[in-house]
């Protein structure tokens, strides 16, 4: 049987001393056992180059330890003090104007600094090994949010010449890489791998360069983090260790980065996403206060596969945040929704973010468990709530879907090289195709391009340009129908044209040729023929030749989708309801059942149990007859309910 564990994230640092027995003893009342200490604390814990102040540290971990809290230990190297930046200036993040980003907020280094490398492998080291093998330093966080705040890519000149070794170690020899790219295009071919430049000229740069930029700035962050890994793992081998990413990030692939992991995790703040997302008025207005219906369930699964299957969540959000545009009030009782979600996706830890809101500094607006003046906010009323309820329930491991969506992050970075319709963004479809599958009921895995998918009856791949053989030779294999999006194997692994024209390999299983795209502005909508007003394609639609009939057409006579060897190819982004009925159709076809969903409820299986969240305005009802351990049908808004199943 699983064992969850709900935690928080604490600053000792920011409070006075005789206050953290208090604040430990709340956090064991309040039913946590995690607490998340040290990830900013570079400027306390070295004061000045080389003199160490371990003593504070030392305290609170025997204080939060003496309370039967188990920690979590961050590594502070998200925030390089004041005097390392001092001493070697060249380890601050460029920007793509060539301009420093400087000292006074956080995340202030390159990946490429290899003095800043050197200095973050030194403090970690000695962090490790003061409290490597200690009993209650139980899991280990290297950073915090790697590439957050645009620092992924750094337009250095230290990058710069890394970026060239990268590319001479990709191509081998300058005729090579002239070859890949189409450099004769507009006379850009290089001499030399010294004469290649950071993509960013007077106009668009070739988009073969900025994906092999793309690609090595990836590089760039997995090596760092693999180095941090290596340096806690060494002095703390029984630790578990991992590392906080966030949501709706692209900028590197977290596959790649993950592999370093024990396990996962992420930072959910579900409103705060709402706001930023591309997403219509009336949708955010609808979710205003508790978040889009399937935004962290899609992060769950997808950090669930970057973890191989062991996840967690390191920050939730527990009150309004304070970096979106607008920043809403959770509706009442969403902690402990998003908490309980979570934990249905798997999650082995829950952790919100902050214990107690900061008086001073950027986050004052940041709700805490806490007030600022150490008061209960809402949010302690909701985990308290979960907490107790969790303390009465055995739940199992998650099980394998029978739904797969495969999600790649090189295909996030086509679509933001070439959009070729404005916002057109691989992420968004996956998160589209991802909605619909759970609107019909399905619970879905999200998988690697390199992933097994023996077991799975529908494999979905809502936006894959960079399609190869050897995924669709896998489907094949594994039995499994399929549905895949528009640009499907569009482009080769080098950024051109393939051979015989998109879809490139699914060509093997579907007889088409795409031989242009129609971009449509926002508000042009096409209908299906004989569909409803629902039923509509918008902002992309191919042009496609084909033997076979197309299934759907426009009510302009355009094909949107096309079957062949057990799977359909879909020409056309979707409005929400059509890609729902295409999904539903698919997992019919591959003998999976399907229960449509009401607006904002949604259901995932854990082990034996079935959990139903409520994320709508109204209450809804739950499937008659099963026996409820948690909640009530129907449903109010807000709620969480639980049978076993
Ligand atoms: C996260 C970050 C935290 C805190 C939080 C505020 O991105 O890891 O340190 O800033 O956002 O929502």
């Amino acid at each position: 049987m699983a064992h969850v564990r709900l935690g928080v994230c604490y600053y000792p640092e920011h409070w006075p001393r005789e206050r953290w027995a208090q604040d430990a003893a709340g956090m064991a009342a309040l039913g946590l056992s995690l607490v998340r200490i040290g990830e900013f604390a570079w400027s306390r814990l070295e004061p000045k180059p080389g003199r160490f102040d371990w003593a504070w540290l030392d305290d609170a971990v025997e204080t939060l330890a003496a309370a039967g809290l188990e920690i979590i230990m961050g590594t502070p190297t998200a925030c390089p003090p004041h005097w390392l930046v001092a001493r070697d200036p060249d380890m601050l993040p460029v920007g793509a104007d060539g301009q420093v980003r400087g000292f006074g907020s956080r995340r202030h280094y390159s990946f490429s600094s290899l003095g800043y490398r050197e200095a973050a492998r030194d403090i970690t080291a000695r962090m490790a090994e003061r409290y490597g093998k200690h009993a209650a330093v139980v899991g280990w966080q290297t950073d915090n949010e790697f590439g957050c705040h645009d620092t992924t890519e750094c337009f250095s000149s230290a990058a710069l010449t890394a970026f060239q070794t990268w590319c001479e170690a990709r191509y081998n020899t300058i005729d090579a890489l002239n070859a890949a790219w189409g450099n004769v295009f507009w006379s850009q071919e290089y001499e030399a791998f010294n004469a290649i430049g950071l993509p960013v000229a007077v106009t668009e740069t070739n988009p073969a360069h900025c994906m092999a930029w793309r690609r090595f700035s990836s590089d760039q962050v997995r090596d760092f983090s693999a180095d941090m890994a290596a340096t806690v793992r060494k002095h703390a081998p029984e630790a578990w260790l991992t590392h906080n990413f966030m949501g709706n990030f692209t900028d590197f692939d977290h596959f790649d980065v993950g592999a370093d992991y024990d396990v996962a995790s992420w930072d959910s703040y579900p409103l705060g996403f709402l706001d930023l997302a591309d997403l219509d008025d009336a949708m955010k207005a609808r979710y205003r206060r508790r978040g889009h219906p399937d935004w962290a369930a899609f992060h769950h699964d997808l950090y669930r596969a970057v973890g191989r299957g062991r996840f967690g969540v390191m920050e939730q959000q527990p009150g309004p945040v304070n970096w979106a545009p607008h920043n809403a009030q959770p509706a009442a009782g969403m902690a402990r929704l998003w908490g309980w979600e979570a934990i249905a996706h798997g999650a082995e830890f829950v952790s919100w973010f902050r214990w107690r809101q900061l008086h001073v500094a950027q986050e004052q607006f940041h709700a805490g468990v806490l007030h600022a003046d150490a008061t209960l906010a809402p949010a302690h009323g909701d985990i308290e709530r979960l907490a107790r309820e969790l303390a009465e329930l055995e739940l199992g491991d998650t099980r394998p879907a029978r739904v797969a969506l495969v999600f790649d992050y090189e295909a996030c970075w086509v679509t933001d090289i070439q959009p070729q319709s404005a916002g057109f963004a691989a992420l968004t479809l996956a998160l589209e195709w991802y909605s619909a599958a759970r609107l019909n009921g399905l619970d879905v895995d999200i998988v690697s391009p390199d992933a097994a998918l023996n077991g799975y009856g529908l494999v979905l791949l809502p936006c894959l340009p960079m399609l190869e053989h050897a995924l669709l030779d896998r489907i094949t294999a594994s039995g499994a129908r399929w549905l895949a999006g528009p640009r499907a194997g569009s482009r080769t692994n080098e950024f051109a044209i393939p051979d015989g024209l998109a879809p490139g390999a699914l060509r093997t299983l579907v007889d088409l040729r795409i031989t242009g795209v129609d971009a449509l502005r926002r508000g042009v909508h096409l209908g299906i023929d004989g569909g409803d007003d629902d039923d509509y394609v918008h902002h992309w639609i191919e042009a496609v030749e084909s033997s076979t009939e197309p299934g759907l057409v426009t009510r302009d006579g355009r094909g949107v989708t096309f079957d062949g060897d057990a799977g359909t190819y879909v020409a056309a982004r979707c409005s929400r309801p059509l890609i729902a009925r295409l999904v539903a159709e698919a997992a019919q076809a591959a003998g999976l059942e399907t229960r449509p969903m009401p607006a904002g409820l949604r259901t995932r299986r854990r082990g034996d149990h079935m959990f139903a969240v409520n994320y709508g305005n109204t209450a809804q009802r739950l499937p008659e007859g099963v026996r409820l351990l948690l909640g009530q049908s129907p449903l109010p808004p807000g709620e969480v309910a639980l049978w076993e199943a």
